[in-house]
């Protein structure tokens, strides 16, 4: 609620999406949604009859008119006016537009218009961005706009759902990587809000980056076969080509995005008339320099802020593209820090921005210190080109900040709010140390009939045998400490039975009642996982096929197809001299992954001939293992065992 008792609105204006929150008079929390959804596209279109639309309505009028379409206003910040069609439109009008349909969304929802409004902005963004994002917000009717960073409000959310995780004077890695702006910012939290100890933003890397990398993949594959027909793609004369050029960027996009969740996908190459296949690993290849540049970005971040990786508290992920699953395995690797997920990180900065208190901005017109946020100077602050272009002028080159208009008093209003927001911080962080407790589990069926020897997970690289390279690629580094892609462990948290053994036809491991965090979604029972992993070496024998594979299964109760588990993973076997058989030497690296599942289901290797008088050992790498019932999604973080030598 805001200080004047009205609803107060939190919108995150994204280069693709904007996403708003609102909090009621009551205290309540609720997403704004548009038609339905609760992100917002962030396109604009002048139609024939010089109308500018907004959201799904732009995207769709684009078809028609090509011309007068801009998909990424926030990437033009930096243009002062853009031409759509014949019409000449300023910047700020043209986000303006953009903010006038979320104050509608938001006044229909609440019947009154909003009384206070946060925007939050990419933490590069120097003094004069701010002021034309702040001026867009005045031309849609949203005065005095309070201006936070994106990763202040990340930061602030993640306190609000993990509260404890992030102690006083731990610090947050925010990793959000959107659709045009990409932000490494190391944010630790004070005791009475946070500082930002170290933060580099690229204005020019994100998703659309990788949409850019893919298509020029497809120009490089196919532009020969036809080379009239990629010339109508890449440089479309007429508004026939401007939409089937469109069409190719959406599709590339969906391909991209589905592969997050798939192994492969199409896409439609509309005036080729065929489909171009797409496999994850040319996609996560196509990526990695964009990908690269994010975490040397996130290096000199975390440099910059003088805390070492192994002291961070947790890395979140935050940013549609950050769902890359591939992202999630090289920050671990870099880090050493497992990072944390959540379920829709296109809404984390939105849900956190009414939470988290405004940083000092002198600098900007209307705002006001606020004792709450300290950012130091960020080296650069780099207002560069949002589009891909040299990097800008540093902060000094700007138009001096302030220029004689008169303070609005922001920072007498937001008191108020800022109090609210701790007290309510302070609170959250008090509930969220309530005891969990773990439920009863049953032992996971295959693993009863194997007494073995005790063993526990081996998290120890030196444990593999003797000659054992170091897995080849992709295999995520045992956790430093606590696996920190969730809170830390909670009192009252079991550590999973493991048990090593050999069956008939294997070596194996049962991981019994191993715990999972909860990371998003209504508090609820505790959940643990039975898990089972297994190299079955059996020969061929009478005719029979040889069963020679690994496997991987897990239980989760209730095993009733209600609930559903994503797992991303490296199964590996190993010859006992170090040799890796699977996945074979020339495979990319990179994890795999399992959506979807229920929660009992099993995964395997492909197979493998094993030869006789050898041994072998499978090894089980666990990124994430995340299982999601009734609107709750649960996390075991990192793990990682491997299997005695086997015959
Ligand atoms: N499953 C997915 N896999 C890969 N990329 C995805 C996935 N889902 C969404 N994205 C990408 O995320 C981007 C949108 O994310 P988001 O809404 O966080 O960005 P934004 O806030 O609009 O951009 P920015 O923060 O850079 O201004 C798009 O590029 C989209 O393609
Ligand atoms: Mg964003």
């Amino acid at each position: 609620m805001s200080a004047a008792g009205g609803p107060a609105l939190g919108i995150d204006f994204g280069t693709s999406n904007t996403a708003a929150v609102l909090v009621r008079p009551d205290g309540r929390t609720i997403p704004v949604l548009f038609d339905g959804a609760p992100l917002l596209v962030s396109a604009v279109c002048v139609d024939g009859s010089g109308r500018l639309l907004v959201g799904a309505d732009a995207r769709n009028a684009a078809r028609m008119y090509p011309e007068g379409f801009e998909p990424n206003p926030k990437r033009r910040i930096d243009d002062g006016e853009v031409l759509l069609g014949e019409v000449a439109i300023a910047v700020p009008e043209l986000i303006g537009a953009v903010l006038a349909r979320v104050a509608d969304e938001a006044e229909r929802i609440v019947g009154n218009p909003v009384s206070t409004v946060t925007l939050t902005h990419p933490a590069a963004w120097g003094p004069r961005r701010r002021e034309v994002l702040t001026a867009a917000a005045e031309l849609a009717g949203l005065v005095e706009p309070r201006l936070v960073p994106e990763p202040v409000a990340a930061a602030a959310a993640f306190v609000a759902r993990y509260g404890t995780a992030l102690p006083v004077g731990g610090s947050l890695l925010v990793y959000d990587l959107g659709a045009g702006t990409f932000d490494a910012s190391v944010v630790r939290r004070t005791p009475d809000g946070f500082d930002v100890s170290g933060s580099e933003g690229l204005a020019d890397t994100g998703g659309l980056d990788v949409d850019a990398a893919v298509v020029a993949y497809l120009g490089a594959a196919y532009a020969d076969r036809d080379p009239a027909a990629w010339r109508r793609l890449q440089r479309p004369a007429s508004a026939e080509d401007r939409r089937y050029s469109r069409q190719l960027w959406d599709d590339v996009q969906a391909a991209k995005e589905m592969l997050s969740r798939n192994s492969s996908a199409l896409v439609p190459l509309p005036t080729f008339g065929v489909d171009a296949p797409l496999g994850r690993e040319q996609l996560e290849e196509l990526a990695r320099p964009v990908l690269d540049r994010t975490l040397a970005t996130t290096r000199t971040a975390l440099r910059a802020s003088g805390v070492p990786a192994r002291e961070l508290s947790g890395v979140l992920l935050v940013g549609g593209s950050s769902r890359i699953p591939v992202v999630a395995t090289l920050l671990h690797r870099e880090f050493g820090v497992a990072p944390t997920t959540v379920e829709q990180p296109e809404l984390i900065v939105a849900e956190g921005s009414l939470s988290a208190p405004a940083p000092p901005s002198p600098d900007v017109p209307g705002q006001r210190p606020a004792p709450a946020v300290r950012l130091r100077p960020v080296p650069p602050a780099g207002d560069g080109p949002p589009d891909g272009g040299a990097a800008g002028p540093p902060a000094g080159g700007e138009p001096p900040a302030g220029d004689g208009r008169s303070a609005r008093g922001g920072w007498r209003r937001h008191r108020w709010a800022l109090l609210a927001a701790v007290l309510a911080l302070a609170l959250l962080a008090g509930l969220l140390t309530v005891v969990i407790t773990w439920t009863p589990l049953r032992r996971t069926p295959g693993a009863a009939a194997h007494d073995g020897p005790t063993a526990t997970a081996s998290a120890d690289p030196a444990s593999r045998p003797a000659g054992s390279s170091a897995p080849a690629t992709g295999a995520p580094p045992a956790s430093r400490g606590q696996p920190a892609s969730q809170p830390p462990t909670q009192p009252g948290q079991t550590k999973p039975t493991v048990r090593k053994f050999a069956d008939a036809t294997g070596p194996c491991i049962s991981a019994e009642r191993t715990p999972m965090n909860r990371i998003g979604g209504p508090a609820g029972a505790a959940h643990n996982v039975d898990m089972l992993m297994c190299l079955s070496v059996a020969q061929a024998s009478g005719g029979q096929e040889a069963n020679q594979l690994g496997y991987f299964r897990w239980d989760v109760r209730p095993a009733d197809g209600t609930g559903r588990v994503s797992v991303a993973y490296r199964l590996e076997v190993y010859r006992c001299d170090g040799v890796r058989l699977l996945p074979p030497a020339g495979a990319p690296g990179g994890d795999q992954s399992a959506t979807g599942r229920f929660g009992s289901d099993e995964v395997t290797t492909s197979k493998v001939p094993f030869q006789d008088g050898t041994r072998y050992y499978a090894q089980l790498s666990i990124t994430s293992f995340r299982y999601a019932a009734a609107g709750t999604t649960w996390d075991t973080g990192v793990l990682r065992w491997r299997t005695d030598c086997f015959p």
